[in-house]
């Protein structure tokens, strides 16, 4: 296809504003999918994606369109993932296109997913076109908004497009709009290939599929291509366009998008952002920004039956083969005895993934408090990495160490401001930034990824009724006085519940970790006393009394079904139960203990 008839473009937008929904809607008002096979959200293709509404893989999708000029246009929409865990394959996605539809909810305005993607967007140096969207709504205030957009952003929004994606109001002036305001791709048919690897997924049938965007040059089925990161050659076996369907394509020119196989064994073999070269006659230049998948947060997955530990392994390994980003290695636990450290993108990425192995795979897993990653500066001058407070070396070997820390940017209605800043505040987080656009503030705070990675996240919303919207980037490593908490119960040390904490709020931690396990174990028939320590030192300490529970005492003697019933449910308890030493642990006490109110 000729260059001037092609567009390129992603949709930018926060959660829930309606970038499924306008997906669908372009792609069905263009007759590229016929309406008796459109399904809801076409793009989604996960359950958990549809359950959650979130969209996790990058997709896209080739639209054909006959503009009002009597030309007919190529569109290429891609789809990027809507999370921050997930930003380096946003960022890599928005340098696939030249444009962005920045669709924002008239009746909602500005959220800080808005913000953070449009900020992608504005990087890769696109073109945005701004989109309102819901103005059916009689909550829509597009006036306000616009003034929003250009107040926050700074983009001008006077010629904002209006739109329902939901009644298909304004869609053909959406497909105008990026035929004449979005630029054209450029890029050289007759220098070597240069495709940009965008995405990458495993398809049972077709094995690894890669989505690309060749800049310059011209892709063929049957070329020997090169990997530029690691140089592994393969043959393309099947080139394609997606509608959203695979239809095959003979080549690939400049500027345009599609999907090949070449016997990629896994996704794994598959970079982000690599470059793609003819093995002969190649580039010698890769294009720029290319960074490897860096896990940031750690947990251990155990399963609750140890005789599902090879289940279990076999479906990591599974999942693992469909994600580069998931990082995994056996481990050990006195505690939990055999189980995985796993290491993610983020919290989102380590929800997604237990889920699946839960639901999926159907296994019960104990999943430890997440971590982050410590750079620990030894004494003897070496520098490790910690990705489990279980491993913390004796302090007397440490000479100090460093957390990451982010950069949060927190979108609230005035009237929760206040529970915000104190919650910023608890979690060691320093003010960098609060401004104003409309009723909503904007605050920005210095925080340690560690004070986030649990719950931060859940208690904003609580605190603000889910009207805050969140979102962070790493900033980078800095020195702080941090120790490794231990929890002893009935005086052995549960490992599973170590954590890393600041000495100043070590003490506070610590009671309120034992107390909460206090009300989480069951009674045994003997006192169990349950202490946080560091180092030697207890810095908290709760008895649990001794207790009989005889649970058919209340039946009243006769009635044998009732009285069986409740020992089956007494016995079936029991199965989520971990034992350590001679005391049983209920499984949700692991995750349970470390929140925080
Ligand atoms: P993620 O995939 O989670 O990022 O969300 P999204 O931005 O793709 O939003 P989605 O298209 O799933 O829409 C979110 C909700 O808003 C759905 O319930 C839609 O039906 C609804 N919605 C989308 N467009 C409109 C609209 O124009 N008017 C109204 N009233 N509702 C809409």
């Amino acid at each position: 296809t000729e260059l001037s008839r092609i567009r390129n473009f992603s949709i930018v937008a926060h959660i829930d504003h309606g970038k499924s929904t306008l997906a669908d809607r372009l792609i069905q008002s263009t007759g590229t999918v016929a309406d008796r096979d459109m399904k809801e959200q076409l793009l989604d293709s996960m359950d958990i994606e549809r359950e959650r509404g979130i969209t996790i893989k990058a997709n896209s999708v080739r639209i054909d369109y006959k503009a009002n000029d009597g030309q007919d246009y190529v569109l290429n929409l891609i789809d990027t993932p809507g999370h921050v865990d997930f930003a380096y394959e946003v960022s890599r996605s928005m340098r696939a296109v030249e444009g962005s539809l920045l669709i924002v909810d008239a009746s909602q305005g500005v959220e800080a997913q808005t913000l953070a993607n449009v900020y992608h967007a504005l990087d890769a140096g696109h073109e945005i076109v701004p989109v309102l969207n819901k103005i059916d709504l009689p909550a829509a205030e597009p006036d306000r908004v616009k003034a929003q957009i250009e107040d926050v952003i700074g983009l001008d929004a006077s010629d904002a497009v209006l739109i329902s994606a939901k009644s298909g109001l304004g869609i053909p002036d959406v497909l105008e709009a990026i035929v004449h305001r979005l630029p054209a791709p450029k890029g050289d048919r007759t220098a070597p290939l240069k495709a940009m690897l965008v995405d990458s997924w495993y398809d049972p049938y077709l094995g690894v599929v890669v989505m690309v965007r060749v800049m310059d040059g011209v892709l063929r089925k049957g070329d020997r291509i090169r990997m530029m990161q690691t140089n592994a050659v393969y043959s393309v076996d099947t080139l394609a366009v997606l509608r959203p369907q695979m239809v095959a394509i003979p080549e690939l020119g400049p500027g345009e998008i599609g999907v090949l196989t070449a016997q990629i064994k896994q996704v794994r073999d598959t970079r982000v952002g690599d470059t793609i070269t003819t093995e002969r006659k190649g580039a010698t230049e890769a294009l720029p920004g290319f960074k490897p998948a860096q896990p940031v947060v750690f947990c251990g997955l155990f399963p609750v039956d140890a005789a599902d530990f090879e289940d279990l392994r076999d479906a990591i390994e599974k999942l693992a083969l469909n994600d580069a980003s998931f990082s995994y290695e056996m481990e050990t636990s006195a505690a939990l005895g055999f189980g995985f450290r796993c290491g993610f993108l983020g919290l989102l990425h380590l929800e997604v993934i237990r889920d699946r192995l839960e639901r999926e795979y159907d296994i019960d897993l104990i999943t430890t408090a997440p971590s982050v990653v410590y750079h620990l500066y030894m004494r003897d001058g070496t520098v490790k990495d910690l990705h489990n407070p279980a491993d913390m070396p004796d302090l007397t070997l440490v000479d100090h160490l460093e957390e990451p820390r982010i950069k949060a940017t927190i979108l609230v209605p005035d009237e929760y401001l206040g529970d915000v800043l104190k919650l910023c505040q608890d979690r060691r987080g320093i003010q960098a930034d609060l401004s104003y656009a409309g009723s909503r503030a904007m605050v920005v705070y210095d925080l340690p990824l560690n004070e986030v990675v649990f719950d931060f996240y859940d208690r904003l919303k609580s605190v603000t009724k889910g009207y805050a919207s969140f979102d962070y980037t790493i900033t980078g490593y800095r020195e702080d006085a941090l120790v490794k908490m231990q929890v002893l119960v009935n005086d052995e040390p549960v490992d599973a519940l170590s954590m890393m904490v600041h000495r100043d709020r070590a003490e506070m931690r610590g009671r309120a970790m034992v107390e909460k396990l206090k009300d989480l174990i069951p009674r045994h028939m003997f006192k169990i006393p349950i202490q946080a320590a560091i180092g030697g030192k207890v810095i908290a300490r709760e008895t649990l009394s001794a207790l009989r529970k005889d649970v058919t005492a209340k039946c009243y003697g006769g009635d044998a079904t009732r009285k069986r019933k409740l020992l089956d449910k007494q016995k079936a308890g029991k199965k989520k139960m971990r034992q350590f030493g001679k005391v049983d642990i209920p499984q949700e006490a692991f995750i349970s203990a470390l929140k925080m109110d």
